[in-house]
């Protein structure tokens, strides 16, 4: 018998969680708002986008929309009793809750869009599109700059940034409470890239693709319907699908692209 349980579908959203919340930050004429956002995700490498899903009455995204600038901030667990103001309250009934909130505003250097001097790490992001996706947009926007705390060195060391996680909220009648989880400690777990008997699988793919990367490239300028014959019949020698040709060949065209 599996151990999975049936969960009503008005809770399976919790599921999703812990994330850790950011705060996304923007301005327009002189008025700043930063509001909590726990949907969010890279979306691309390079570009390098981000998407948040907002919904559209909150006053940060109204801000977004005007100027087009905002920031991601990430904020450490000490700063946890000040979220209730980006969280729960609106910028449009509470002006300056920022401020107010004991949080600092600077400026990214290369948009000066508002970013959180008090956050472990920041982004500048430029709006690129908006996507009506359900109840919430996707706001999606790429990274123009960066900034973190010492802690970042290359990539997270966990020692002084401790990342806010969110198990989300419970709901009316009872007392509505966020959830939140504080990490003192992390212990690290480093997984070798396709270890064991998959190393095997995945340099067969490296082959593969070496393969019809060189073919790719010697045939610049032709025309794809001839590019993707020629590659086709690369993965038929290799007893591949040769359905498959135009996914290697989308792979090689963004590699080529990059
Ligand atoms: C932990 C947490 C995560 C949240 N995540 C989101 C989110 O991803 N998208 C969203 O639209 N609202 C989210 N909210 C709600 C907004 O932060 C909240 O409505 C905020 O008060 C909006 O402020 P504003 O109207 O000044 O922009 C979240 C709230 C909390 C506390």
């Amino acid at each position: 018998m599996s151990k999975l349980k049936r969960v009503d579908l008005d809770l399976a959203e919790r599921i999703l969680y812990p994330t850790v919340p950011t705060i996304v930050l923007a301005e327009y004429d002189g008025r700043v708002s930063g509001m909590m956002a726990a949907w969010w995700t890279q979306l691309s490498f390079k570009p390098f986008l981000i998407g948040v899903a907002v919904a559209p009455e909150r006053f940060t995204y109204k801000l977004i929309l005007k100027s087009r600038i905002y920031s991601i901030n990430f904020i450490d667990s000490s700063l946890i009793n000040k979220t209730p103001y980006l969280g729960d309250i609106s910028e449009r009934f509470y002006p300056n809750k920022i401020i107010v909130a004991g949080f600092n505003i600077g400026r990214g250097e290369v948009l000066r869009a508002p970013i959180l001097l008090d956050s472990s790490a920041s982004l500048e992001l430029e709006l690129s599109r908006i996507v009506e996706v359900g109840d919430h947009d996707l706001i999606v926007g790429e990274v123009r700059s960066a900034y973190a705390i010492e802690d970042f060195n290359g990539m997270w060391m966990l020692r002084d940034y401790k990342p806010l996680m969110y198990l989300g909220r419970t709901r009316r009648p009872d007392k509505v409470k966020r959830l939140y989880v504080k990490c003192r400690d992390f212990e690290f777990t480093e997984i070798e890239y396709a270890p064991g008997d998959l190393r095997e699988v995945a340099s067969m793919r490296f082959k593969i693709l070496d393969t019809l990367e060189g073919i790719f490239k010697s045939m610049a300028g032709r025309s794809r319907r001839k590019v993707l014959h020629e590659l086709a019949g690369v993965l038929k020698e290799y007893n591949l699908d040769p359905s498959d040709t135009a996914y290697y060949y989308e792979e090689l065209r963004r590699k080529a692209y990059l």
